[in-house]
């Protein structure tokens, strides 16, 4: 069985078929050929798949594909805008909070997610909303010195 689902991903609009089992993660990889979401652990513990649906962030490899019917989706590779880097991108990179490299993905849109929401959080409230998104290198100090000073970059 497969069916048919219509999404907007990064503002370009897709319908895709898609079978019932899969998660967006399977969507975005398999249909969309968008590999910039990262399979950590594909089980929900480590967010290195955190993508935004309706402006929230969600974890690709828990999302089902038919939950996303007629949503739009931002991952990583939509937060440029006209070659030019988010400011949460930029900082992470000017700031060292880029090691291996593979959670990083994840750790700029659960970023993004929480600027939106809280253009101005404290450092807890950064740690408190990164907590679900691990990294193996860089330690955590440098990510949260990222968002911290990517604050009003806008
Ligand atoms: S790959 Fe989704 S939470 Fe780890
Ligand atoms: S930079 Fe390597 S897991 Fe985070």
């Amino acid at each position: 069985m497969n069916q048919e689902i219509s999404l907007v991903v990064n503002g370009t609009s897709h319908t895709v078929r898609v079978g019932d089992h899969w998660t967006l993660l399977d969507l975005l990889h398999d249909a969309l050929d968008l590999k910039g979401t990262k399979d950590g652990c594909g089980e929900g513990v480590c967010g290195a798949c955190t993508v935004l649906v309706n402006g929230r962030a969600v974890r690709a490899c828990l999302t089902l594909a038919a939950y996303v019917q007629g949503a739009e989706v931002v991952t990583i590779e939509g937060l440029a805008r006209d070659d030019e880097l988010d400011p949460v991108q930029r900082t992470f990179l000017e700031l060292g909070a880029v090691q291996c490299g593979y959670c990083t993905p994840g750790m700029i849109m659960m970023s993004k997610a929480l600027l939106d929401e809280n253009p101005n959080p404290t450092r807890d409230e950064v740690r408190e909303a990164l907590a679900g998104n691990l990294c193996r290198c860089s330690g955590y100090t440098k990510i949260i010195d990222a968002v911290m000073a990517v604050r009003g970059a806008d």
